[in-house]
């Protein structure tokens, strides 16, 4: 793979039931980390690895994340009228002007594979990227995680596939994936890769999180591939058929991960950044020492 990474996917469409009350009128991904959606950190991460083109995979219920990235006229009327410079740059900073944002519907919640699939239009036959934006992941000192594995992938001729060590119990949570003999520090070539396995027949304790870069080759795989795991059609299945023809490479980044896909996990996120926020950290390590 030798071209720059343009096009990132984001399937978006899953039911979010973890968050049940809540994203019955909410999309998941427009919960908050302090006073940002969860998709804006995903979509700041895509646009930090050079993309210009962002497919938003939704569904009929999430017009909401339509509407943030959308131009919001009255609103930035007003703000520019007040004079509220720094909120009106937020506001209109959602999205960057050279960065379009296209959105396509996944008519049923018929699993990951097939969301990813429902972009084939888009994204064509090129490498492009794929962003689960539940996975928070923050690399204060570096490049984000999807521009590491983007520069891998250039090297790389198959995909590129992000990991990390996942507890022993942990595994039926996780695609796993079994490694050769390493590259450098960061990346392996994959041998095998299993989705959700019991812990007694994972293949190791590295699980698959959610940022993935892979050539347009897997999308022919993804229309072969029957359901999998719990029903639905897995990526995880499509990408080991790749391995048959192709190399991918489970790639370590470099960044802590945070599972937003989960109460603990959005939690965690929050007061992470909370504690690195100037004007908030003072009051946070007050309330957490005294509650
Ligand atoms: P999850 O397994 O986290 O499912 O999907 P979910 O519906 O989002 O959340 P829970 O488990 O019910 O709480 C992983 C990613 O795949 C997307 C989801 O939107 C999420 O980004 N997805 C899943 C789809 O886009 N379509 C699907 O059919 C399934």
């Amino acid at each position: 793979m030798s071209k720059r990474l343009r096009k990132v996917v984001f399937p978006v469409a899953g039911l979010g039931t973890r968050f049940l009350p809540a994203t019955k009128a909410v999309a998941k991904e427009m919960l908050p980390v302090l006073d940002r959606p969860l998709i804006q950190y995903a979509v700041d991460e895509a646009v930090d690895a050079g993309a210009d083109t962002l497919v938003f995979v939704t569904n009929r219920y999430k017009h909401a994340i339509a509407d943030y990235f959308d131009r919001a006229y009255e609103l930035e009327a007003k703000l520019e009228s007040k004079g509220k410079d720094e909120l009106l740059a937020q506001v209109q900073g959602t999205l960057p002007r050279h960065v379009r944002a296209v959105f396509v519907t996944q008519p049923e919640a018929l699993g990951l594979g097939h969301a990813v699939l429902c972009a084939r239009p888009v994204v064509g036959d090129e490498p492009f990227g794929v962003m689960l934006p539940d996975d928070l992941i923050l690399n204060e000192d570096g490049p984000g995680a999807l521009r590491q594995m983007a520069d891998a992938a250039m090297s790389a001729d198959g995909g590129v596939i992000a990991v990390e060590e996942v507890p022993r119990d942990q595994t039926h949570k996780y695609g796993i994936v079994a490694i050769g003999e390493p590259i450098d520090a960061h990346a392996a070539p994959i041998t095998h890769m299993v989705e959700k396995p019991r812990p007694e027949e994972a293949p190791s304790q590295l699980g698959v999180v959610g940022r993935y870069v892979l050539p347009g080759r897997i999308f022919e795989l993804l229309e072969q591939t029957r359901p999998g795991s719990g029903g639905e059609i897995q990526l995880t299945d499509a990408i080991e058929g790749l391995l048959h023809q192709q190399q991918a490479l489970a790639y370590r980044f470099q960044g802590r991960r945070f599972d937003c896909g989960n109460k603990l996990g959005l939690v965690r996120a929050t007061l992470h950044l909370a504690q690195r926020d100037p004007e908030l950290a003072p009051a946070i390590e007050a309330f957490l020492r005294t509650n």
